[in-house]
């Protein structure tokens, strides 16, 4: 069985096949133009998709091998995202579809993410994950394939959005996880204190309060330009560890409640090397397997949309052409 998967639900347009022997190919083109903003201008995002879905999509079976015909089922992106970037996604599915006569899966993006871990390995059943991307942040417990519990979620910004915004008062450009990453590696996470917030609540988040602080702390520097200068990286990694430590602490009460011996991180936050770090040692601590996508499979991508449809198209989950997209997952 081999399974076309396309992704359209922000700036990334990507598209993959997965196949009974896996991963076949797996292309994204990025959307720069948003860069200019400091963020994704939803209706520059769609007009972007839908300049770039049919060469990206041909690019993917290009490299898979693969002719066209020799596709059994598209995969897409149904939700969360922006309605008119998974637009363009789902009409270009559904005529894909109709044109060759083939069926329609529609993925949960946020379900994708979770699911990139089987990609390149095996997570066993039950397992919790600790989702972490620029939309959403959420503890779910996985008992068996597509039964899902979600455990808690952020009350406000997610954990990406959080490093994006912070970003943004340090002068860096979007998505500023990546940048505030690189820079951690150099500078001391114990620099500054940083608020942890909801520490009371064992599955809850809440990181908007933390972007606050930080601009608070720059604003009480007497000379916020030298400061930063000499301390950007320190900024960076203190920011880092008080999101991290969070993520890590909730994880722990996520493995305790449940009892699982199998965790996961998933989404674009996991591709955090400080998040990782600890993530392996509280795996080691609370003497749990752990799984984490490889990078190119943590943030946005089609691999992971592929993959999801085929464990569906294999449990025959198949949608109709009325499928609908969902902007956010409190619609489904
Ligand atoms: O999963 P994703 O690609 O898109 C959504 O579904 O939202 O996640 C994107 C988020 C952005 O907020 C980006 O800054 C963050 O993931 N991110 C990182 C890193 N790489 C990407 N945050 C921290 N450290 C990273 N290395
Ligand atoms: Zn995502």
């Amino acid at each position: 069985m081999n399974i076309l998967g396309i992704e359209s639900s922000c700036d990334e347009t990507a598209a993959a096949v997965y196949s009974d022997a896996g991963l076949k190919s797996n292309v994204i083109a990025s959307q720069a133009i948003h860069e200019q903003y400091g963020g994704v201008v939803p209706e520059l995002a769609s007009r972007a998709h839908h300049k770039t879905i049919w060469r990206t999509v041909q690019q993917a079976l290009d490299e898979s091998g693969m002719p066209l015909d020799a596709v059994d089922a598209v995969a897409v992106t149904q939700g969360p995202g922006l309605m008119g970037s998974l637009l363009v996604g789902l009409c270009f599915s559904k005529g894909l579809c109709l044109s060759r006569g083939i069926p329609l899966i529609g993925v949960n993006h946020m379900e994708a993410h979770i699911y990139a871990n089987f990609i390149d390995g095996d997570p066993e059943y039950p397992f919790v994950s600790l989702t972490v991307s620029g939309g959403h942040t959420q503890l779910v417990h996985i008992e068996e394939p597509f039964k899902h519990r979600l455990l808690g979620e952020t009350r406000d910004d997610a954990a990406g959005e959080a490093f994006d915004k912070i970003g943004k008062i340090l002068g860096m450009p979007y998505p500023a996880g990546p940048a505030i990453d690189r820079r951690a590696k150099e500078g001391n996470p114990y620099f500054h204190d940083f608020p942890q917030a909801m520490l009371d609540n064992d599955f809850e988040f809440s990181f908007s309060g933390l972007k606050t602080s930080v601009m608070y702390y720059l604003e009480g520097q007497q000379d916020r330009e030298a400061f930063l200068d000499e301390h950007l990286n320190d900024i960076c990694a203190s920011v880092s560890r008080a999101i991290a430590e969070v993520l890590i602490k909730k994880l722990r009460n996520a493995i305790k409640h449940t009892g699982v011996k199998s965790v996961v991180l998933a989404g674009g936050v996991s591709a955090n090397s400080m998040l990782r770090a600890k993530a392996k040692k509280l795996a080691n601590e609370q003497d749990c397997t752990l799984h984490i996508p490889k990078l190119a499979y943590c943030t946005d991508n089609a691999a992971m949309i592929a993959i999801t449809g085929y464990m569906m198209a294999r449990r025959n989950q198949f949608s109709d052409m009325n499928l609908k997209p969902f902007a956010s997952l409190n619609s489904v």
